[in-house]
């Protein structure tokens, strides 16, 4: 079967909208409505009036879609695509980590789960971290789960002391400073592009620290021609096929690779398509209390 022709056809049928992360397998593209980052699709998320919204995604991502569209289908094609880092904090965590920081603002990172995000003041996302944290005009905030972004935020802002919980991106995480120097050593001319959820001291090797829309929209405007890429394959795989007069490299000729993200495959997109599952379902209290949270990051983003 031409799943390319048939996902297509369905959609037009079904008056359906597929969001796809840049992370996906490169193919998904070919039947992708929106292609971005977090922030980006969370905005078309909120945006559409579509009847079913496909994700192409990771659950948290699914999950914030339905929250923006309580009334809608959403369907995320493989429900296994998972995020490490969102698990690393549940409610009751959440809860004990306010308890030891009383009184300060909440941000929480998008990749949460729909339970956290109902406890926390506002959310963001790599590419809107530095505009949200600065909006709350507090000297202090409490950020989660991920710990790395926290700090860069941090350093970034200088006049905010940003209290971070301990959780982390492993893909990101791992990225090794040795491997980079390296890297850095075969490829003198190259410019090192990072996304945030890497460890401070490695993004201290970069040029340019940026959300996956930051990452990609930098080679866009830059005349340079050879760049190291620190984050995951889906963004050097894009790159590679719209920027054919560059070249990019991995760390040591690592592709950092989430597995959650290349869970889902054109087939599973036709078989949502067709069944019209697995649909993604928020307890309507925990939905209205993350929609605020959600809400007031897509304010200040505006
Ligand atoms: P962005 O899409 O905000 O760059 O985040 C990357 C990520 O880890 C998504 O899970
Ligand atoms: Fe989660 Fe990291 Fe995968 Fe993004 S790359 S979905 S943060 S585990």
């Amino acid at each position: 079967m031409n799943y390319i022709n048939e996902i297509n056809r369905l959609k037009k049928d079904k008056n359906a909208v597929i969001l796809a992360h840049c992370y996906q397998n490169v193919e998904i593209d070919e039947v992708a409505d929106y292609i971005g980052d977090s922030l980006y699709l969370s905005q078309k998320a909120a945006e559409t009036d579509a009847d079913i919204i496909i994700f192409a995604g990771v659950y948290f991502m699914a999950q914030t879609a339905k929250i923006l569209n309580p009334n809608k289908k959403v369907i995320l094609p493989n429900l296994k695509a998972g995020c490490d880092m969102a698990d690393m904090i549940d409610l009751q965590q959440l809860r004990e980590f306010k308890k030891h920081n009383p009184n300060i603002p909440t941000v929480c990172y998008i990749n949460s789960t729909a339970e956290v995000k109902s406890e926390c003041d506002i959310c963001c996302t790599s590419s809107n971290a530095i505009k949200i944290v600065e909006s709350l005009n507090s000297p202090k905030v409490l950020f989660l789960p991920d710990q790395n972004l926290g700090r860069w935020v941090e350093k970034q802002l200088g006049n905010v002391e940003v209290i971070t919980y301990n959780g982390f991106c492993p893909i990101h995480n791992n990225l090794d400073t040795a491997e980079m120097k390296e890297t850095k050593a075969n490829h003198p001319n190259a410019i090192v592009l990072a996304h945030p959820e890497c460890r401070e001291e490695f993004l201290e090797l970069a040029d340019y620290v940026g959300s996956t829309t930051g990452i990609i929209n930098y080679v866009k405007n830059s005349s340079e021609k050879e760049f190291i890429i620190a984050t995951e394959k889906g963004v050097i795989d894009r790159l590679q096929r719209d920027y054919s007069d560059k070249k990019f490299y991995n760390i040591c000729d690592k592709p950092a690779i989430c597995p959650s993200m290349k869970l889902i495959k054109l087939e599973d997109i036709y078989n949502s398509l067709v069944s019209e599952t697995p649909e993604i379902e928020v307890d309507k209290e925990i939905s209205q209390k993350a929609l605020k949270c959600i809400n007031r990051m897509l304010e200040v983003s505006k």
